[in-house]
């Protein structure tokens, strides 16, 4: 099977493994596990800030980083297809009781603008206490619904002035920022200057099994830390799995912009089939979202019949992200798969 329903999927490495099965450990809720506390420094150091708390998820480390930058009845404004929006179960007002204000983006990404926009202007005879106070900025990059878009990084700053401009603390869901600076070019010290607090994810491009950390000021990371506890995220010997995400940030970094060469060159060869609806130019780094002409989960299902695993999104979305552990060959071999189910699925089905 060709597993591209996410690079979530990989599995760890035989090397990777060892350096697991090797690593010293303690019990993190005391603060004493070495492993752990290596990768919160080498992490922070990474992105050129004070602390990082390791956590198991993604979706944890931007609701800590919620809960730690609002209080509850806090605005918080994000682009509106944004993972924090979507897909974290709604734990934003489960958990922190925040009320979020949308930004509808192209492809994720928005402008300066945008933000001063969803900002109320105030006058001297409206009251101050009617509305939430907006004290929180969010932004993806990469932008996962958006199609891996890569945020340019003076586009960035300009959003992010904007932002502080209005006195909003500003967080980063970087889940896919190792990919972003892949494609980019551009060092993760740079993307992540001008936020306060960073979310990394070791479990996706990176191919550890699991863990993702928050990046930020000391006193910010201090209030996390109380966060995770109190979101479940305490763990014991994480060691094990934070010498994994370890062994990754060293030996597989370097791998991530062949990721984004065989999503392009998917992407190139599904925008040349009849029925595939894509503009090859807006596939950055290692997502490829393209529609095609009839129902997506038709298509999903056959492919998977002959051994491609794509998600169906909507009536006729479909995503394929690309990993390490998916080869040259085998973007070949899913290209000439997709281009059959497609051929079957329009003679199925004639205009
Ligand atoms: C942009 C983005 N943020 C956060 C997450 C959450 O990560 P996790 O699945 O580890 O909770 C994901 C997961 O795919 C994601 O794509």
């Amino acid at each position: 099977m060709i597993d591209l329903r996410s690079d979530t999927v990989t599995r760890p490495t035989p090397a990777m493994r060892e350096a697991m099965a090797s690593a010293e450990v303690g019990d993190d809720v005391y603060g004493d596990d070495p492993t752990v506390n290596a990768l919160e420094r080498r992490t922070a150091e990474l992105l050129g800030k004070e602390d990082a708390v390791f956590v198991p998820t993604g979706s944890m480390s931007n609701q800590i980083a919620l809960r730690s930058h609002t209080e509850p009845g806090d605005l918080v404004l994000i682009e509106a297809r944004a993972h924090v929006v979507l897909n974290e179960g709604g734990a934003g007002a489960a958990l922190s009781g925040v009320t979020m204000r949308t930004i509808t983006g192209e492809r994720g990404l928005f402008g300066p603008d945008d933000v001063s926009d969803r900002i109320d202007r105030l006058h001297p005879f409206n009251p101050t206490t009617l509305g939430s106070p907006p004290t929180l900025l969010c932004v993806e990059n990469s932008h996962n619904a958006g199609g891996g878009s890569v945020w340019p990084l003076d586009r960035l700053g300009a959003v992010c002035a904007a932002g502080r401009e209005h006195g909003l603390a500003l967080h980063l869901d970087g889940a896919r920022l190792w990919h972003a600076c892949a494609a980019s070019g551009v060092e993760p010290i740079a993307y992540a200057a001008s936020f306060d607090t960073v979310s990394v994810c070791f479990s996706k491009g990176l191919g550890a099994p699991m863990g993702s950390a928050l990046a930020g000021p000391a006193g910010v990371i201090r209030r996390a830390r109380r966060f995770k506890q109190q979101f479940g995220g305490g763990m014991r010997q994480a060691g094990i799995v934070a010498a994994g995400a370890l062994h990754a940030l060293d030996h597989h970094r370097g791998d991530l912009a062949c990721d984004v060469e065989h999503a392009r060159r998917l992407a190139a060869g599904l925008a040349r089939l009849d029925g595939v609806r894509l503009d090859a130019a807006t596939v950055e780094s290692n997502i490829v979202r393209f529609e095609v002409a009839g129902d997506a989960g038709a298509f999903a299902t056959a492919c998977h019949e002959r051994g491609v695993h794509v998600l169906p999104n909507g009536r006729h979305g479909v995503r394929a992200v690309l990993h390490r552990d998916v080869s040259g060959g085998q973007v070949e071999a899913a290209l000439e798969i997709f281009a059959s189910v497609l051929e079957e699925l329009a003679a199925a089905s004639p205009p």
